[in-house]
């Protein structure tokens, strides 16, 4: 495996990479991707090799335009134009009723598949590029082990994954992820639309464009990963706690035999905790931002940086229960539910 700065040479040597059927991790506006070439089911299958991922767990396929979209799905109707006009290329993502041309392992054996066009110019320089040398299709799901934080530095790729990637495959490094939190899902396979996975796009702005209300998940919609009760989670015991309650919170889990001489670090966004934890040595402070955007765009590095530090604790402060938290507060219910 080798790591590349992005630049037109080495983004054209990646598409020539997954038209061999290597695989590519490469970033997005959202997170970190692990590409393989989408109509390749030998090469998309390593995908599911390398992150651990059980074989009927569908992947996205990305792509570089609507028309190519349009080519995956058997069926197109007039909210995923809607919706692709609104926000594509950005952090949606369409499950629609797949086209033939679309391996099984792409879609777990369902008859849908998941459809984004990325808006990271790295992203978008790749799909291009790969559209010259081969299908112009990426399939790919976030570049870490399955049910592990998600990546939003290259750094973090290497970190999660790089020991399992072989020779000819590579990461391509285009910095910080923008957005931080995964794509929003939005199924309109069953002729209606629902939220499948709250994310980069909020659930109002969707609602808004669609003059309609979007439904939510229930037991016959297709099956996300993202949506399993424990994802998206650190190795350290995770766990939320209100602002008020979070210095009594420490001082127990400080006297807890199972915390003794595991490390305890707190994520916290108030500024009088983040001056008080700061000021402490018992404690690694680790301060975030107090609006949604911000706290979404460092979220998965904080939780990074708590791997690599082999903490044994990480305490959270609870973020507002308001719309505009919704991504943020889902992916941290599915962090602490892991342990
Ligand atoms: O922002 C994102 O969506 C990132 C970047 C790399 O594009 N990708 C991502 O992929 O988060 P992944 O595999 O970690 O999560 C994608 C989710 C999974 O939960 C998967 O089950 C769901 O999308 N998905 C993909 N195809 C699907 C399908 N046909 N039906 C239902 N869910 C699908
Ligand atoms: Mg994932």
């Amino acid at each position: 495996m080798t790591v590349l700065q992005s630049d037109d040479v080495t983004i054209r040597s990646a598409a020539q990479a997954l038209a061999a059927g290597h695989l590519v991790a490469f970033p997005t506006e959202t997170v970190y991707g692990l590409g393989a070439d989408g109509l390749n089911p030998a090469a998309t299958q390593r995908i599911f090799a390398v992150k651990g991922r059980p074989a009927d767990h569908p992947v996205i396929l990305h792509v570089g335009s609507v028309q190519a979209a349009r080519a995956l799905a058997a069926h197109w109707p007039p909210m995923a134009d809607q919706l692709a006009n609104a926000f594509w290329p950005g952090p949606l993502t369409l499950i629609l009723k797949r086209a033939a041309c679309v391996p099984d392992s792409v879609t777990g054996g369902q008859d849908t598949v998941g459809l984004r066009m990325p808006s990271h110019p790295v992203a978008m320089q790749l799909l291009k590029a790969f559209a010259q040398v081969g299908s112009g299709v990426i399939a790919a799901p976030s570049a870490n082990r399955f049910g592990a934080v998600s990546p939003t530095r290259a750094a973090d790729v290497a970190a999660s994954i790089g020991d399992r990637l072989a020779a000819n495959d590579l990461i391509l490094d285009g910095g910080d992820c923008d957005v931080g939190v995964e794509s929003t899902i939005v199924d309109l396979s069953a002729g209606r639309a629902r939220l499948l996975r709250p994310g980069g796009i909020s659930r109002d702005a969707i609602e808004r464009v669609l003059g309609a209300r979007l439904g939510d998940s229930d037991s016959d919609a297709p099956r996300v990963s993202g949506a399993l009760e424990s994802h998206y989670a650190p190795r350290a015991k995770t766990v939320l706690c209100a602002s008020a309650e979070l210095l009594n919170q420490l001082r127990q889990s400080q006297s807890d035999p199972a915390y003794a001489s595991a490390g305890i670090a707190a994520l916290v966004m108030d500024a009088e905790l983040i001056r008080t934890l700061t000021a402490r040595q018992d404690v690694i402070c680790m301060p975030i931002a107090s609006d949604p955007q911000a706290y979404a765009h460092d979220l998965y590095a904080r939780l990074n940086d708590a791997d690599r530090q082999a903490v044994g604790l990480l305490l959270i402060e609870s973020p507002p229960q308001l719309p505009a938290w919704e991504a943020v507060n889902d992916r941290l219910k599915r962090a602490c539910a892991a342990t």
